[in-house]
């Protein structure tokens, strides 16, 4: 039976007593984590998000009806605690916050009962990941599940009073509006009073945030929802959030000077961790040229070596073909072809079998193959296509990538947007296997130059890399009409160990620009002023030059707690499918509502 926690208050959590509380008289609150009855003795470690506190009740000393009520106590009731701190009787618990001190419990309330649970309330839960998110609102009492939200709370906290510090603006933007342009599926919501017309959810607050931009406010963040139905993985979600903010009169400096600021107040005040400044900086190409990846993780080395030159005209027709693709028509840069390889130091010895695991792993990247060279320690070579080359050949290929006795090199030959991705995730899978990935350390990388535009091959045109109103570099704007494919941007992301947290760029604030973008976009004026009108006729009526940068701040909780999904660091996420298992969500609704806004269910049929 309940009782009522009436003309009692809550002294302070379970894990802020410490000795020096010793012969206070003090009253807790929370959930009974675990309770064993010792002859005489009955112990209770009560939980609350702070920690554990363990509770005695003795039958010594204390009154018959609260102990007889203390032995009733079981997993997840929630109790209120009459007592007296004293020094732990028995052994000490160094693993607790706590474990020095003890509630000589006095008077005990049941607040409430609670039914046996379907699973148990444990750090780093082997429950099967779909049963803890379909009674959420219980694993989320797990302690390093509130431990990651308690973080993000916290560098919430620490974000929003260091970019008002900067002069920042909190203003909120619309959710129920007309789609952005950051390429993903969008989410349409219909609406009642205007029936056949949907309101799209924003993948993120862009053209507003440019717009208040427009209106004079300067320097505008948000930490703000954005919706994307895109395909989910381990750090994407359908709504997710950003820490998003825009700036006006400013240019590329400005915008990274302040955000790695940020970065090293966050990990500085909140992990103890020292990020020091200024972040290093490499371009687009330079960073597809070394890792394969517009997102490296530069905790280690690895890295690609472009062995086109040392292979043109060898025996192996695999590679000379791969040297023809796209040598006078490629769109972009990812269409010209290359023979690049990686160098796996010490793994020559590895088994055929892992090798050829790696060949699969390859493939599922879009490799034709994979070729590869092993070096014995005693120097004997086995590889997949040294029969198609001459011994000239092979030295040249070895030296080229510092072949030693001992190593694992391998190959891809293809167009460039395979090899470098092929190589790229290659890398990974590689030192992901030799589990010389630390968590702890924190390699920050801005990647800056991205191409403009990338060729679309299903599409047959060229669409934003970022989005349609990032600015390309001046020194490239005369090549737009000419060589689209050519054009850097004035955008930059920022990369934390291979994960991609942030991207921004300065934005177009010229309407020529402007439209030449949309043209090699291939809009018409028409589809352009439909889509985007609102922004456009903004930009007739006085446009500060402005830039700016999002954050996945669900990533970077991710990474700073160690985590490996941003499930682990969302309060309700969702599951693969897009569906929320505790809320059923999405889910069928009455024909009635269906009525009002007058849309109808079909069936597919099979015709
Ligand atoms: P972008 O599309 O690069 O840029 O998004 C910014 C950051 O948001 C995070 N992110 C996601 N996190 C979780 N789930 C998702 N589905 C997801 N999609 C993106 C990433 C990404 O780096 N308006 C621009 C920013 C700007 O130009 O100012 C934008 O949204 O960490
Ligand atoms: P094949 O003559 O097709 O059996 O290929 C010989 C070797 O080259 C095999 O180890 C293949 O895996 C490898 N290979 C095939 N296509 C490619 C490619 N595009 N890039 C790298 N290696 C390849």
């Amino acid at each position: 039976m309940a009782e009522s926690m009436k003309g009692l208050h809550r002294s302070a959590r379970c894990a802020q007593f410490s000795k020096a509380d010793i012969d206070k008289k003090v009253t807790v609150m929370g959930w009974v984590a675990k309770s064993r009855n010792k002859g005489g003795l009955v112990f209770v470690d009560l939980r609350d998000r702070s920690g554990i506190l363990q509770i005695v009740f003795e039958e010594s000393v204390s009154d018959s009806e609260v102990y007889a009520k203390a032995q009733t106590l079981k997993s997840e009731y929630v109790i209120a605690v009459t007592g007296k701190i004293a020094a732990r009787a028995g052994a000490v618990n160094t693993n607790l916050a706590t474990g020095e001190i003890e509630l000589i419990g006095e008077e005990l309330r049941i607040l409430s009962e609670s039914d046996v649970l379907p699973f148990p309330i444990e750090e780093n839960s082997k429950t099967k990941e779909e049963l803890r998110l379909k009674y959420r609102y219980l694993d989320l009492r797990r302690p390093d599940l509130q431990r990651n939200l308690i973080m993000r709370s916290h560098v919430a906290t620490l974000t929003r009073a260091f970019l008002a510090q900067e002069g920042f603006l909190e203003i909120e933007t619309p959710i129920l509006t007309k789609s952005t342009p950051e390429g993903a599926r969008d989410y349409l919501v219909p609406s009642r009073v205007h029936p056949g017309n949907f309101y799209a959810l924003p993948q993120s607050p862009q053209l507003f945030k440019q717009l208040l931009m427009c209106s004079g406010y300067d320097r505008y963040f948000q930490i703000a929802k954005c919706f994307r139905d895109e395909d989910l993985r381990a750090d994407r979600q359908p709504e997710f959030t950003q820490i998003d903010m825009e700036l006006s009169f400013v240019d590329e400096e400005d915008v990274m000077d302040i955000n790695e600021r940020l970065i090293a107040k966050i990990f500085d005040e909140v992990l103890g961790v020292k990020i020091s400044l200024p972040l290093p900086r490499i371009t687009w190409q330079e960073a597809m040229d070394r890792f394969g990846s517009d997102k490296p993780d530069t905790r280690f080395g690895m890295e690609l070596v472009d062995v086109s030159d040392v292979v043109r005209g060898c025996g192996f027709g695999v590679f000379t073909s791969a040297l023809e693709i796209g040598a006078n028509d490629a769109k972009d840069p990812g269409f010209v072809g290359s023979v690049r390889g990686i160098n796996a130091k010490g793994q020559g010895g590895m088994p055929r079998k892992k090798i050829d695991a790696l060949v699969e792993f390859a493939k599922g990247y879009g490799a034709k193959g994979l070729a590869y060279i092993a070096i014995g320690e005693d120097g004997t070579i086995k590889s997949s296509f040294a029969k198609f080359m001459t011994e000239d050949e092979m030295s040249a290929l070895i030296k080229k990538m510092d072949g030693e006795n001992g190593d694992l090199l391998l190959f891809a030959a293809d167009k460039n947007k395979v090899v470098w991705d092929v190589l790229g995730n290659l890398r990974l899978e590689i030192a992901r296997n030799l589990e010389i990935l630390d968590k702890n350390q924190f390699n920050f990388l801005w990647v800056t130059q991205f191409p403009l535009l990338e060729w679309n091959e299903d599409a047959n045109r060229y669409t934003a890399m970022h989005h349609p109103f990032t600015m390309p570099m001046e020194e490239d704007i005369e090549l737009i009409d000419k060589e689209p494919g050519k054009v850097r941007a004035r955008a930059y992301d920022i990369v934390l160990n291979g994960t991609e947290l942030g991207g921004g760029s300065i934005r177009i604030h010229q309407n020529d620009i402007q439209e030449k973008m949309f043209d090699a976009l291939g809009f018409t004026r028409e589809s352009a002023y439909s889509q985007f009108g609102f922004l456009l006729n903004a930009f007739k009526y006085g446009v500060p030059p402005h830039a700016g940068l999002a954050y996945g701040f669900d990533r970077l909780i991710m990474l700073m707690t160690g985590s490996d999904s941003i499930r682990d660091v969302m309060a309700f996420p969702k599951v693969k499918d897009a569906s929320c298992l505790m809320t059923d969500a999405p889910n069928v609704v009455a024909p009635d509502q269906l009525k009002e806004l007058g849309i109808d269910i079909v069936e597919e049929s099979n015709e």
